[in-house]
């Protein structure tokens, strides 16, 4: 979609380098023959100012604050739909009609049991492994009891590849849990919606029925969708970078999971309870020693749930949850002091010269910690809810990778700044 050109000059005369236009937002101009041409090649470490693909799934206004799903405002889609029918749009560009949206569900409902040999596999992990080590290792060892998906895919096989980690997911993520805690595993039940099902598999035992509260059911669905994509971040881009060896889309997702859980991406969920928890418990932690810690550069400390590469602005998502949070404990008829602590950082922190230079807003990690307190989570499933919120987007990007011509294996190049060649010392010369 090139519509005209920019040009470079670096002293041996103009290049030209086609510009691409966006349907909304910031246009780009291709340096794909810019080192052929120029001999120079780009810098730009953790690609904070490349586009790395053209897409067409999610689009984010950083300075505006505004995130569209496939066109759709993120406030509308997470007060009105499910969250299988956000994992439909954002494979498949539209919303489901009611048919569709039956068939989907019905599809994934009848996916969710895991092959039994896969009991094994979590009984041979340590009870205290965090539970995101288990997530991405089992949703690659999913892979290993279906043929088909080793190699390069045909269409009906990866809606089919999608539809199988949509539905386990869940599945993996709650017996993760029981073994952890050393509980019996919960079979799947098909009479049960998405969350419904994921809910009674985490907290239902042999000995009691559990009876599930349809405002956690709303309140984990909302946030579901709030974590379910987000463009290029640090994950996706690493779905989509190993998608791009032709590697089949569980040991992507699996690649992913793995970005994901450091702490500077959706790990921070779980950094910004334990932040709050610090500020709770330690006498000699303040919101004024706090904020002054996040701004000593000398000090590794963070405000975790602050900041992000895109938003220069309040993250929408973090809009929705921050007043979410307070529904949510009303609702459950809890009171976390933790919330009260967030709200007084937050408010420290807005009205902070450095923060508002550096222009550093909560994002969507800052609360979501506290209302999955709330439903009950354990501090260590928190990365976890937010891996089974994001596999639909994971998926939707990786397929649109592996159908994109554009698309070319990952390869970036580097500004090498080691020993240039040097004559090999014998031992005895060293
Ligand atoms: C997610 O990309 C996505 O879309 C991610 C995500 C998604 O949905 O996939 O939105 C989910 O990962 C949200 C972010 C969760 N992480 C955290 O909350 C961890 C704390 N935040 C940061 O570490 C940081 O803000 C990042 C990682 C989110 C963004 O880092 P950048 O864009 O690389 O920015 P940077 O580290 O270069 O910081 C720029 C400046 C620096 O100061 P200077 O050296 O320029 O003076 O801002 C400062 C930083 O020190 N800064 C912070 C800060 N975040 C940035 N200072 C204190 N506290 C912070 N949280």
């Amino acid at each position: 979609m090139s519509e005209n050109t920019v040009h470079l000059d670096l002293g041996s005369g103009p290049t030209g380098l086609d510009v691409y236009q966006s349907t909304v937002g910031q246009p780009g101009f291709d340096i794909r023959k810019l080192r052929a041409t120029t001999g120079y090649v780009t810098f730009d470490p953790g690609f904070g100012n490349t586009a790395s693909a053209h897409s067409s799934i999610t689009y984010i206004d950083g300075a505006a604050g505004v995130l569209l799903h496939r066109g759709y405002r993120i406030e509308d889609l997470a007060q009105q739909c499910s969250f299988l029918e956000i994992s439909y749009l954002l494979l498949y560009g539209s919303l489901p009609t009611a048919a569709e949206l039956a068939t989907w569900t019905d599809q994934i409902g009848s996916q969710t049991l895991l092959n039994e040999e896969m009991r094994s596999f979590f009984d041979a992990f340590p009870r205290r492994s965090h539970p995101m080590a288990v997530l991405a290792s089992a949703t690659n060892a999913i892979s290993t009891f279906y043929d088909v998906y080793r190699r390069p895919m045909r269409a009906d096989e990866i809606d089919a590849g999608a539809r199988t980690l949509i539905a386990k997911l869940p599945t993996v993520a709650s017996w993760a849990y029981k073994k952890s805690i050393g509980e019996p595993y919960v079979y799947p039940d098909a009479k049960l919606g998405y969350v419904e099902n994921f809910l009674h598999m985490m907290f239902a035992t042999p000995v009691e029925e559990t009876t599930i509260d349809p405002v956690v059911v709303k309140a984990l669905n909302v946030l579901l969708i709030l974590h379910a994509d987000h463009e290029m971040n640090c994950s996706t881009s690493t779905v989509r970078g190993v998608g791009s060896s032709r590697a089949n889309m569980f040991t992507s997702v699996a690649a992913g999971m793995g970005a994901l859980w450091g702490p500077l991406h959706g790990g921070a969920n779980q950094a910004v309870i334990e932040m709050l928890q610090a500020i709770h418990d330690d006498p000699d932690a303040t919101i004024e020693s706090t904020i002054a810690r996040a701004k000593d550069k000398n000090d590794e400390f963070r405000l975790m749930g602050f900041g992000h590469r895109v938003y220069s602005n309040y993250d929408p998502r973090a809009r929705v949850l921050a007043s979410f949070a307070e529904d949510v404990l009303a609702r459950m008829g809890q009171d976390d002091p933790l919330l009260e602590i967030a709200r007084e950082l937050e408010a420290a922190a807005l009205s902070d010269d450095y923060f508002v230079d550096h222009k550093l807003f909560p994002n969507v990690d800052y609360y979501s910690g506290i209302i999955f307190r709330a439903l009950g989570f354990p501090l260590r499933m928190f990365t976890v809810l937010f891996a089974i919120g994001r596999l639909p987007g994971w998926i939707a990007h990786w397929m649109e990778m592996n159908l994109d011509p554009e698309t070319r294996i990952m390869r970036p190049r580097q500004l090498y700044i080691g020993e240039p060649e040097r004559p090999f010392p014998a031992l005895d010369d060293r």
